[in-house]
């Protein structure tokens, strides 16, 4: 095996070298401390490998997104959200018999406590829905107190999952129904997931709902690109808060509300906030662009950069398709696509963002189609957190089934030396 040789004054150390399936390479630090005495600093984790993991593998030079090994592209063209959900947390594509046991298991979870009903009263009207959907699955432990310390019983481990994966989305539809003061409509098992979760966001109870198939297929495809994205600070937080030993709620919950910050899942609904401000200001992108080089300005451009991929992002580019032949589809024609597209343009021949290779990210485009489902900009993040479950909930697992111990990083103490306590009168 190969080894690092770390030279620290006259003492030579020696390291080993891991290497992953796809010629990832990384220097084995768990015992450097324990040797030497000193640890390792990286704020931010940019060099830092946290586990190894047989999920998800991306390459952010190349711009290439595998879950489980599939391409991105081939799952984005061919398969449905749940079938990947059975893929990235149990490892394999399923069988028809497989997927057919998971879809009916999650079908028949949908329904949530009828006393978790109540809790919608309780929040303000203008409660965002990602606060709502964190609590809520928090909630969700209360009812299932059982499932708290299932985590290494493979059956009741399965049970929480369906029930997460199922509920997650009558809860997310939910809060957007009390938002905006209609009815809650109930899941009904005769549709598919992604059909569901349409009819309970926008069915009425005095007419029947036209699930249309376009949008099912566009809902799938978003969801899919979302489902993983190896250790991102949302799943991070899944792994860190369940290595603990929290249940599996408590971990996700932990997720959705890392999610939610504009520096991660939140860009969604902030690039969307962007575009209508540069369409109110009269639709001059250069300015927006302008602004975003400006290091006196804390603006970024949203929805552009990311800590991984430094070509381009894939999933933007199969979003960016998807919205195209939906907006055709549906015959929308959204004027905030033209602003994207003229500011995409702007910002990729400008050196700026060239020199730092700032590319359009998933967030980018993924408004546009969420916009043309008639979803509200505040549900954004909330699509993206249920896109994502599965992802959590896989990354949550392998940690756990791997017996990976507790997250504790440590820190280099920059603060005061010891001193005396001063008694209050004696302050100066
Ligand atoms: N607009 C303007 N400048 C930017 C941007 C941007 N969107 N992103 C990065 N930069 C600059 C940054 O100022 C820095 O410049 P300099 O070297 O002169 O100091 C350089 O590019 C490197 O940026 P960084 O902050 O060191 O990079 P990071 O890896 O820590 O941050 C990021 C990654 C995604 C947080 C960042 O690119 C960003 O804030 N983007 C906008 C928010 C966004 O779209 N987030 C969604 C990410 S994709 C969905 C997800 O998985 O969460």
């Amino acid at each position: 095996m190969d080894r690092a040789k770390l030279i620290i004054g006259n003492q030579t150390h020696e390291l080993d070298i891991i290497k992953g399936t796809e010629g990832e390479l990384a220097i084995d630090i768990t015992n450097l401390r324990n040797d030497t005495g000193y640890i390792t600093s990286d704020t931010g984790y940019k060099s830092t490998g946290a586990t190894r993991s047989a999920i998800t593998f991306l390459d952010g030079e190349k711009g290439v997104l595998r879950y489980r090994g599939y391409p991105i592209e081939q799952l984005a063209e061919n398969s449905t959200f749940l079938e990947v959900a059975y893929l990235i947390i149990y490892g394999e594509l399923p069988s028809p018999v497989e997927l057919e046991n998971f879809t009916n298991g999650i079908t028949r979870h949908t329904l949530i406590h009828e006393d978790m009903k109540k809790f919608y009263e309780g929040y303000p009207e203008k409660a965002h829905p990602m606060g709502v959907l964190a609590s809520m699955i928090s909630a969700l432990s209360t009812f299932y107190p059982d499932d708290h310390n299932t985590n290494l019983d493979p059956e009741k481990v399965d049970l929480t999952i369906r029930r997460l994966i199922a509920k997650s989305a009558t809860i997310a539809a939910w809060s957007y129904r009390k938002s905006q003061g209609f009815p809650i409509m109930y899941p009904q098992n005769r549709y598919s997931y992604c059909a569901n979760f349409l009819h309970m966001m926008f069915a009425l109870p005095t007419e029947e709902y036209d699930v249309n198939p376009t949008v099912v297929r566009a809902l799938n495809t978003i969801l899919i690109l979302h489902a993983d994205h190896e250790q991102n600070c949302s799943t991070s937080t899944v792994r860190i808060a369940g290595s603990s030993h929290a249940s599996l709620y408590a971990a996700i919950s932990s997720g959705v509300c890392a999610l939610w910050g504009p520096l991660h899942g939140g860009a969604n609904q902030e690039v969307i906030d962007m575009l209508k401000k540069i369409q109110a200001q009269g639709g001059d992108v250069k300015k927006m662009v302008e602004k975003a080089k400006d290091k006196d300005s804390d603006f970024r451009l949203m929805g552009f950069g990311h800590r991984v991929y430094k070509n381009f992002d894939p999933r933007a580019k199969i979003i960016k398709k998807v919205s195209d032949e939906l907006l055709s589809e549906l015959g929308v024609d959204d004027p905030l696509l033209d602003i994207a597209k003229s500011l995409e343009e702007v910002a990729l021949n400008d050196s700026y963002f060239i020199d730092r290779k700032l590319y359009p990210n998933v967030d980018f485009y993924s408004g546009i189609l969420y916009r043309a489902i008639g979803i509200p900009t505040e549900m954004f993040t909330v699509m993206f957190a249920l896109g994502r479950l599965p992802g959590w909930i896989a990354q949550w697992k392998e940690m756990r089934d791997n017996n990976e111990p507790i997250s504790r990083p440590r820190q280099i103490y920059i603060g005061e030396t010891k001193r005396d306590y001063v008694k209050i009168g004696d302050r100066g």
